[in-house]
């Protein structure tokens, strides 16, 4: 039993009268899902959950009763948000055909309801308000809490409080970041499980929604070239890029109290390396998938501070124009040393990853916008061609570059003859171009996630003891970094990033791709 049927509460609902009154037991009855979302008027809930769900329903993917409610402090009326929520809405999925019908129908399927996060008062009006729409259906409820994490508990503890259910399933979703280390994580999981099963919560890393993300299991598992050279025995180095061409612009309060080994590191990249890294599971089932995961995180080496290398943007000037630094936004503390760039080198201390460097990166505003995973192979042994390399036989090693963002593709650095008489080699693409292979718009992950969420799905989730082993990984480091103030290296607005990267990587070898 889930805990909102003992112990009540808006996470369930006194639907029990309206079935039993019409004489349908909940087999018998049709369904409805509520979403609401909690922190409507905010900057997630605007560019990211409402484009989505209107996706999902353009998309036809929404159940046939559904209804959205948005829930913040601010006050506002159902037009007001219909107004706020139009102006996020397009017709991305197809640009030539005009969805402003859809989207007025979907508008007419969202509400709002005002109240305070601690309110169990102003819950359990919401609470009325659901039922009125779920008119006796069996009823559903997915909660999407896209508020500041510190009050995640006030949410859940206030809206358990009200009606209580027998029936229908109530999912809830939780945003990053859970935590800042492995005993505030902890604390969070303990105060949600106070009144939330594990199954209910769905922790969103919205990476693993990721098209190319989620095709990682597909490449591995259902091509027989790729599988057997997944090993420390054909892989050099496994290197994972995030990268963004700008800064911390309106979000330096938040990003100040993280930095980018907890916003970015501890879980989009150590999720892909994760993904990429695990051994084959028993299944795709969720649970299969996240024990694989699980696995991976644990057997890897506690990360040393030697190989991290730790970075700030600075203000910098190009074609007249000043980019500003880090530090510049008003809303980050004088003289802060919180990094928004990271280099790390990891390692995963089992029989197939034994010695192979992952080497993680991720940076704001740097020169360019990228997400990326990049395999590099070892040597040919015995090479017949090395000399068409020179001394340089790096350059001769296959690569295979999964690029997650933007412009999608899959491709495998090859040696090729270059035609003609003589015997020249060069270095081409096997290539894979999502644009030009498949014409169809690649959802956004949200729209992947908030589906799955609906359907129950869990394997783009976080379940808890991933959340733990990722968070063990990282805290000692995180620890030692703030605690001897360690100063980042500072890089210009617009660059490549410190150099301390590139004597991290040679350190082992490697050229960062
Ligand atoms: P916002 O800061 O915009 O907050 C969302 C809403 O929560 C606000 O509109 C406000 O609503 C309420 N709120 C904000 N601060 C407080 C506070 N101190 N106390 C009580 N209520 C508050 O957050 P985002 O929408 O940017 O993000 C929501 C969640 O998603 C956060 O956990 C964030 O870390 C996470 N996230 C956000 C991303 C993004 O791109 N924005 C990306 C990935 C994760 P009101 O005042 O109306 O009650
Ligand atoms: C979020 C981080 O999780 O991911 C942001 O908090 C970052 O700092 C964002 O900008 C990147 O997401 P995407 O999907 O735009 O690559």
């Amino acid at each position: 039993p889930s805990k909102n049927v003992e112990n009540g509460g808006l996470f369930g609902l006194s639907s029990e009268e309206y079935g039993h009154a019409i004489g349908l037991d909940a087999s018998e009855r049709e369904s409805t899902v509520s979403i609401t979302v909690v922190g409507a008027s905010g900057d997630l809930a605007k560019k990211k959950i409402f484009p989505a769900l209107f996706a999902l329903y353009y998309e036809g993917c929404l159940p046939k009763h559904f209804t959205i409610f948005g829930y913040a402090r601010s006050k506002m009326t159902d037009a007001e948000l219909r107004t706020m929520v139009s102006k996020t809405l397009t017709c991305r999925i197809d640009k030539s055909e005009n969805c402003s019908e859809k989207m007025e129908q979907f508008l007419k399927r969202c509400f709002y309801h005002s109240g305070q996060y601690d309110s169990e008062e102003n819950f359990a009006e919401l609470d009325k308000k659901l039922k009125e729409h779920e008119g006796g259906r069996l009823p559903n409820r997915l909660f999407y809490l896209s508020i500041p994490p510190n009050i995640f508990i006030d949410v859940v503890k206030s809206a358990s409080q009200s009606g209580s259910s027998k029936d229908g399933w109530t999912r809830v979703i939780v945003e990053k970041p859970f935590g800042r280390d492995s005993q505030s994580s902890a604390a969070l999981t303990r105060g949600l499980k106070q009144y939330l099963e594990e199954d209910q919560i769905f922790r969103i890393d919205h990476y693993l929604g990721k098209e190319l993300v989620e095709n990682l299991s597909i490449l591995r598992f259902s091509n027989l070239v790729f599988e057997p050279l997944w090993s420390r025995q054909y892989i050099r180095n496994v290197q994972l890029i995030f990268s963004e061409d700008f800064g911390t612009e309106g979000r330096g309060g938040y990003f100040d109290n993280y930095g980018i080994i907890r916003d970015i590191m501890q879980n989009h990249l150590l999720q892909i390396l994760a993904l990429f890294a695990m051994e084959t599971p028993v299944s795709m089932d969720a649970e299969d998938i996240r024990n694989e995961k699980v696995k991976v995180l644990r057997s890897m080496k506690p990360l040393q501070l030697e190989d991290v290398v730790i970075g700030q943007y600075k203000s910098h000037t190009r074609g007249g124009v000043t980019y500003p630094g880090y530090i510049d936004d008003k809303t980050v503390p004088k003289g802060s040393l919180t990094p928004t760039f990271a280099a790390a080198a990891l390692f995963i201390d089992n029989a197939r990853w034994d010695g192979v460097p992952f080497l993680m990166k991720a940076g704001k505003a740097l020169h360019t916008r990228r997400t990326e995973i990049r395999v590099q192979f070892r040597h040919v042994p015995g090479n017949l061609y090395k000399r068409s390399f020179g001394t340089d036989l790096d350059r001769a090693t296959n690569e295979l570059v999964i690029r997650v963002q933007p412009n999608e593709a899959i491709y495998l650095k090859i040696n090729n003859k270059i035609p003609g008489l003589g015997m020249r080699l060069d270095r081409s693409n096997l290539n894979l171009l999502y644009a030009s292979r498949y014409s169809k718009e690649i959802p956004d992950a949200y729209e992947r996630l908030l589906l799955d969420a609906i359907e129950g799905e869990r394997r783009l989730f976080i379940r808890s003891d991933e959340l733990d082993a990722a968070w063990e990984l990282f805290t000692p480091l995180l620890k030692e970094l703030e605690e001897k103030k360690i100063a980042p290296e500072l890089y210009p607005y617009g660059s490549r990033g410190p150099v301390g990267a590139h004597y991290l990587a040679a350190n082992y070898n490697v050229r960062w791709g």
